[in-house]
């Protein structure tokens, strides 16, 4: 693995099977699928922002995130399939928020804990220590997947419980 984070990029090796690829080295198309995923009824609903992202959206974001060592995107493919997303923003004192998107064709098979926690099991070699995650209080997957995980609810308001995950 390479020393950036912005390269949290591993590639095939013995150890694992996933490539996790930062949004601004992906390709064109590798970004078309990214979006797609990311516009899917059934993905968009749970996201803090539910709108359809457009192209050229998506695109000006790719742009933006490129020089910007606070927010991290990153696209899972196994086997040249994307099966998921993974974000991280910096907050502060080694805490970064977190966001997960498994593919749908991937969900309910327990890869994705698998992913995640080789991800995780990464992040204190890049001074992350925590991650947090705001998941909505109306997504019983998610909150499930969230506590086989061991992240722990620290507070929820009327739409979200708010997670920590220490390192
Ligand atoms: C949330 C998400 C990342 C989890 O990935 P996944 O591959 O579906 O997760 P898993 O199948 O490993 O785990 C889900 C758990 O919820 C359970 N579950 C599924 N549907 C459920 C429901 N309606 N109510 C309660 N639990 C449910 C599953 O049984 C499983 O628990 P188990 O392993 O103890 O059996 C994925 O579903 C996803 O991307 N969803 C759409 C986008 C989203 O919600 N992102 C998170 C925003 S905070």
């Amino acid at each position: 693995m390479r020393a950036s984070i912005r390269m949290l990029s591993y590639t095939h090796s013995s150890t694992t099977m996933y490539d996790i690829i930062n949004y601004v080295d992906c390709t064109h198309e590798q970004n078309l699928e990214i979006l797609n995923l990311r516009n899917l009824d059934d993905v968009r609903k749970w996201m803090v922002n539910p709108e359809i992202i457009p192209e050229e959206g998506h695109f000006k974001f790719v742009e933006s995130l490129k020089g910007n060592p606070d927010r991290l995107y990153f696209a899972i493919y196994k086997d040249g399939l994307l099966i998921g997303t993974y974000n991280l923003t910096k907050e502060e004192n080694g805490v970064w928020e977190r966001g997960i998107i498994a593919n749908p064709t991937n969900q309910g098979k327990g890869e994705t804990a698998k992913w995640e926690r080789q991800i995780l099991a990464d992040l204190p070699n890049h001074s992350i220590n925590a991650v947090t995650a705001k998941v909505k209080q109306n997504n019983p997957r998610s909150i499930r997947y969230h506590e086989k995980l061991g992240y722990q609810e620290q507070s929820r308001d009327n739409e979200y419980v708010y997670y920590i995950l220490r390192l």
